[in-house]
């Protein structure tokens, strides 16, 4: 079943087309990444979905709410991390929590218990009663990520939930992410600049540019459509290119006599069994290198550019205000 529809999606600043009209679905318990350089629309394209502002034509689906009829039950059904920061750094760990308990108007009887499971559950017990101020960066998007939990949303949507993390914090954050969709069957839509992030943790992707969606697909299908991984072969043998031609495989022209490059899918695996097949016809190699086609490979293609070029990727750093009237 989709939970997110979203259909010919259209959100203009005046003259400016932020997003251009763009339609993807996203099934129960998916984790769905939204792709993009700076300014591609991303999220304008969540803060649509959430109803935080109006978009100008299209349709879209949360759990089967209207974003244009019932604003009241999406925003009761989803949880929404934004891109900047969301922590009050005055207040503690569990002072940040308890307001959005409020917030969320979640009853007295039920706040403590409630606030306890989601510090538990983001591991913060340690941290809980320490100003939020001084927690480290991956700390801090926990944090942000139990805050939105206390509501126990069915749909998360979080906004390069690995910002400005090192590779540890960033990993650490991906188990969290990928807890809650295997413990709570939520459905998650995130948004990335990073394409290793998007390969290990998505179901599915789309790759924004320019307010249009350029394609879909999981990592997997995205990258076996680059036409496989190269596997290159360095062999003294000169009749090297010759055998593995004859054993039918699909080689690129290559200058030097010395390598060839094998186009195959699936690479990391072939890789035993073509230096068997070449030390069966009495043909010894010297190396053998992989390049799996990646996600960047990917964006390269469609969107012409590799996703770093030119892309500034900060999160505020006026850190930790509050940004409770959004949520309201
Ligand atoms: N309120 C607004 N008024 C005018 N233009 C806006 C507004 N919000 C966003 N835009 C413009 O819409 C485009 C898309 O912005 P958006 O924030 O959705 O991009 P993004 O994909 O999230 O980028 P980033 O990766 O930098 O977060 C940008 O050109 C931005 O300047
Ligand atoms: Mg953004």
């Amino acid at each position: 079943m989709s939970v997110i529809e979203v259909e010919g999606l259209v959100k203009r600043f005046g003259q400016f087309t932020a997003v251009g009209g763009i339609s993807f679905q996203v099934e129960q318990g998916e984790i769905f990444g939204l792709l993009g350089p700076n300014g591609a629309g991303k999220t304008t394209t969540i803060r649509c979905l959430l109803t935080l502002i109006p978009p100008t034509a299209g349709t879209a689906k949360i759990a089967g709410f209207d974003v244009f009829k019932h604003q009241q039950q999406v925003r009761e059904v989803s949880g929404y991390v934004p891109q900047d920061v969301s922590v009050d750094g005055d207040l503690t760990g569990y002072e940040n929590l308890l307001f959005y308990a409020k917030l969320f108007r979640i009853p007295g009887v039920v706040r403590k218990e409630r606030i306890k499971d989601v510090i538990r559950f983001m591991e913060l017990t340690d941290k809980a009663n320490e100003l939020a101020r001084n927690y480290s960066g991956g700390m801090m998007r926990r944090l942000e990520i139990a805050q939105v939990l206390i509501n126990r949303p069915r749909i998360l949507f979080l906004d390069e939930p690995s910002i400005g993390l090192d590779p540890a914090a960033k990993r650490v954050v991906w188990d969290y992410i990928n807890r809650l969709r295997n413990e709570f069957g939520a459905t998650i839509l995130l948004t990335t600049h990073d394409m290793n992030e998007a390969d290990q943790l998505c179901d599915h992707i789309a790759i924004m540019n320019g307010g249009k969606i350029a394609v879909t697909g999981s990592p997997s299908e995205l990258k076996a459509g680059l036409g496989g991984d190269i596997i290159t072969i360095v062999s003294s043998d000169s009749n090297c290119r010759q055998v593995l031609e004859q054993l039918g495989y699909r080689l690129m022209p290559r200058s030097q006599d010395s390598a060839c490059d094998l186009v195959v899918d699936d690479g990391e695996r072939k890789i035993p069994e073509i230096i068997d097949k070449l030390r069966s016809h009495g043909i010894g190699t010297l190396s053998v290198s992989l390049k799996v086609g990646t996600l960047d490979d990917v964006f390269l293609k469609y969107a012409g550019k590799r996703i770093g070029e030119g892309d500034l990727t900060f999160r505020t750093t006026r850190a930790v205000r509050r940004t409770a009237r959004r949520h309201g």
